[in-house]
């Protein structure tokens, strides 16, 4: 597979380690400054809407929020010339995915709800479905948001090797919302032996996922369909597990997404989502909240005012939980997630189990 990072020009190359030297800077040097000041302000908040005005009134707020969507959106402007100019390499690609023995089901006819097509999500113009390149672009930008430490998708390994089960080896896996696969391929590097589903809206996430899994010798099943009504059979799944997909839907939807995932599962089964959650700390869940505005996140806010637990034991779910999880080192950290300097995403998996009849 062609890795664009591999074909940047020098001037490419520049301006995507100038994005990331700034995005750096922000995450570790202006956030602890933003912290100190405000610690220095006076008392600490007692609720997140308290420490929400009391940011608003630090010297160095306006630099700290301007900074955060700056960089988003100049990330994008690289990471989308960057595959545009080299857009009939990448299509070919994608038309020549073969090899492992994995399929590629898509759904011209599938109906993509309003609340996704209406927003670029992440300010990633035209989004994640509206064009073969995509994925590619999110792909690519993708590695710069996360600051390079997710490059060989550590996030997504430790994830799956610590926050899923141990599975019989005919088992059955579904990812729901995989995108391009980041989140797909670390489960059937988990499950050798299993059978592994990803289900995403968006066509071209799916496209690009196939292409890379038949590239890496990865038998996986991509199906174009929605995380609501997969229209996989009842019971027949033992792990129903998402990765940063829950915060992208509105709270209704994110109801009927862990239905779905329940009544997919068989006793005993295992139902896992990778998300965020508030840390209880006013200062820090401010800048989080915050984040939702700066990075166009229309969902955010419904994930951290839904009661999850209560959805899981609604779908007949037992045994519901949420666990920090530490994405530098241990992945679950039931001990939580401790300090941290630099910002950071407080990730947090939930969890919830089918019950034996
Ligand atoms: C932030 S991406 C995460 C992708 C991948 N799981 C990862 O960790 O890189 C969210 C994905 O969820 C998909 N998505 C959002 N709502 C969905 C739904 N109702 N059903 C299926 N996929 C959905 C989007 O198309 C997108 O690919």
């Amino acid at each position: 597979m062609i890795d664009i990072e591999d074909r940047l020009t020098f001037d490419e190359r520049s301006t995507v380690d100038y994005i990331l030297a700034l995005r750096k800077r922000w995450a570790d040097t202006v956030y602890p400054a933003l912290a100190q000041e405000y610690r220095t302000s006076g008392a600490p908040a007692r609720t997140v809407e308290e420490a929400a005005g009391r940011l608003r009134e630090l010297s160095l707020y306006p630099w700290y929020s301007h900074l955060e969507r700056v960089q988003q959106k100049m990330l994008w402007r690289s990471a989308g010339d960057a595959v545009i100019s080299r857009r009939a390499d990448l299509i070919d690609q994608l038309n020549a995915s073969e090899g492992a023995g994995g399929t590629l089901t898509l759904d011209p006819e599938l109906d993509l709800p309003g609340w996704y097509t209406d927003f670029d999500i992440h300010l990633q113009p035209g989004g994640f479905f509206s064009d073969d390149l995509s994925a590619y672009v999110y792909e690519f930008g993708a590695r710069i948001v996360m600051l390079r430490d997710n490059d060989g998708y550590k996030f997504h390994r430790l994830f799956a090797e610590t926050a899923l089960p141990d599975l019989p080896s005919a088992a059955r896996v579904v990812d729901i919302g995989c995108g391009f696969g980041k989140s797909t391929r670390p489960l059937a590097a988990r499950y050798p032996d299993a059978e592994i589903i990803g289900v995403d809206l968006a066509a071209p996430g799916l496209r690009l996922a196939h292409a890379e899994a038949e590239a890496e010798g990865t038998a996986i099943s991509y199906v174009q369909g929605d995380g609501r009504a997969t229209g996989l059979q009842d019971g027949s799944c033992d792990v129903v597990t998402g990765t940063m997909v829950l915060h992208e839907m509105p709270a209704q939807a994110v109801r009927e997404t862990i239905r779905e995932a329940a009544r997919l599962l068989r006793p005993g089964g295992a139902l896992r989502f990778l998300e965020f959650q508030p840390t209880g700390e006013p200062f820090r869940d401010a800048t989080i909240f915050e984040h939702a505005e700066r990075n166009n996140e229309p969902f955010f806010h419904d994930l951290f005012a839904s009661d999850l637990l209560e959805s899981c034991r609604e779908a007949g779910l037992t045994e519901p939980s949420w666990s920090p999880f530490d994405e530098r080192n241990h992945g679950v950290s039931p001990g939580g997630w401790g300090e941290r300097r630099e910002w950071h995403f407080p990730w947090a998996v939930l969890a919830a189990t089918k019950p034996e009849n």
